[in-house]
């Protein structure tokens, strides 16, 4: 059965929401205030990289299920209403900036009561701070009839569409988890929209919104201070000469801690866990429980860390005293996106760690398949090179800080040829050392000998 369903947000999380939902056979409509957004989307044009999501977008569009809007009013008949807002870090600090996401409640409002008839459900989908759907709840129920879910998005750039369509799990925070006749009536309506998600055996599991929205903030959390836990570990290999990769791959095989999220490198980052661990702490301080998550201050500044020490291994290997020691020198910058298969520069380390090069006056050249138009509005005045060859042509210095696989499959000898003078440092630890250094590369890594 189709439901006529609405997606408010339309950016990553909305964008792949709405044309998913429309891939299960739903009538959907997107809004958003960015017009150009909403006409290249109503195009068939993807605003950004992900792996499968304009083929689907364009597959609802042809089908007459999916298009996009910027008018509240088009939203009148929907039955289904999505929240797909961004909750950014604030400016003046570390929360999670909820501005967006109330104005459209607001707007959301005005439509809510043109529709007669079933009660509409609302199903909340940004990362908020906890709270924050209780509040929602009470803005929105003062509309008759109306019911909202917590309903968390955990997809990943690169994987969003799967994430999407065949999560791990599906979350829903209700009001009162202990009033099984409102929670089911309303559960039941955002089942019918996951039908052929749930129909797979995917679990649902129903709790409180405080719980529902802890769930997304933990998680990412935990993530994040499994990937600084690797590299505050990588750290002590470079005391020790130990090799991190040995340590983690040893560690991983204990199926109570797992393979994933440990691949020590220059650290995380991106849209989400930079700015979630940092509202998550700052909602904790808000909650009076500052020191609960203390230690994702330590895990944010072992991330930090990552960054310098790229930096500090460059100077090193460049035979400089200081950076001032790097003016001049000509370093290629081997990825430009915060992880591969993703054109997004974010929080990116390897843009970060670029930029620092070329603020202490390196002659720096950044190289990347899909980031380096954002890269060059985010840090305009960067060398960027499309072509890797020509972006290694001449290079005194090599730094892999984004593991495209086109990186990790490079030719020792070959690109030897192309550079100036054979020095690397691999960032992600995805190159094998002894190749490279029986190739005559002066070769290093972050956390090995
Ligand atoms: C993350 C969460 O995984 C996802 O569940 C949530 O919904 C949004 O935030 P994403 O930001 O797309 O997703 O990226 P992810 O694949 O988690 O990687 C995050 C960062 O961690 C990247 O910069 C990546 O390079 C880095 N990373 C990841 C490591 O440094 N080591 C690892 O072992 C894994």
């Amino acid at each position: 059965m189709s439901t006529t369903i609405s997606v408010i947000g339309v950016g990553y999380l909305g964008a792949v929401h709405a044309a998913s939902m429309a891939e299960l056979g739903h009538d959907v409509i997107g809004l958003d205030v960015d017009a150009d957004r909403v006409a290249a989307l109503n195009d068939g044009r993807a605003p950004f990289h992900e792996p499968g999501f304009e083929q689907i977008l364009r597959r609802g569009l042809q089908a007459d299920r999916l298009r996009f809007t910027t008018d509240y009013a088009d939203l009148a008949d929907v039955e289904v209403h999505f929240l797909g807002l961004g909750t950014p870090q604030r400016t003046d600090g570390n929360g999670a900036d909820l501005s967006y996401l109330r104005a459209a409640a607001d707007s959301l409002r005005e439509v809510l009561p043109a529709r007669g008839g079933a009660p509409t459900l609302v199903v909340g989908k940004s990362t908020v701070p906890v709270g924050t759907a209780r509040t929602l709840a009470e803005q929105l129920g003062a509309v008759q009839g109306v019911h909202l879910i917590w309903n968390p998005e955990f997809l990943r750039e690169g994987f969003a569409v799967k994430d999407t369509l065949a999560p791990d799990r599906l979350v829903y925070g209700v009001a009162d988890p202990e009033d099984h006749e409102a929670t089911e009536a309303a559960a039941g309506r955002l089942d019918a929209v996951y039908a052929q998600i749930l129909e797979r055996g995917t679990t649902r599991l129903v709790m409180g919104f405080e719980a529902a929205e802890l769930v997304k903030a933990s998680a990412n959390a935990f993530l994040a201070t499994k990937i600084s836990f690797i590299n505050a570990i990588s750290e002590i290999c470079e005391a020790t000469g130990a090799d991190v990769t040995d340590v983690a791959r040893a560690i991983g095989m204990d199926d109570r801690i797992g393979p994933k999220f440990l691949r020590a490198g220059v650290g995380f980052g991106g849209g989400c866990l930079p700015k979630d661990i940092r509202a998550f702490m700052a909602s904790a301080e808000d909650l009076g429980v500052g020191e609960s998550l203390a230690f994702l201050r330590e895990v944010d500044a072992i991330n930090g860390r990552r960054r310098t020490r790229v930096v500090e291994l460059a100077v090193e290997l460049l035979g400089a005293e200081t950076t001032s020691g790097l003016r001049g020198r000509r370093i290629t910058v081997l990825g430009a996106a915060f992880k591969p298969d993703s054109d997004d520069v974010r929080d990116s380390p390897a843009l970060e760690v670029a930029c620092r090069l070329r603020e202490a006056g390196a002659q720096v050249r950044i190289t990347d398949p899909e980031a380096l138009a954002g890269a060059a509005r985010r840090a305009p005045g960067l060398e960027t090179e499309q072509d890797t060859d020509q972006a290694l042509r001449g290079a005194e210095l090599v730094l892999l800080l984004t593991e495209w696989g086109q990186y990790k499959e490079l030719d020792p000898a070959r690109t030897r040829e192309l550079v100036e003078v054979p020095r690397i440092i691999d960032g992600r630890n995805v190159l094998e050392p002894r190749q490279w250094r029986e190739a005559g590369w002066e070769f290093r890594a972050l956390g090995r000998p």
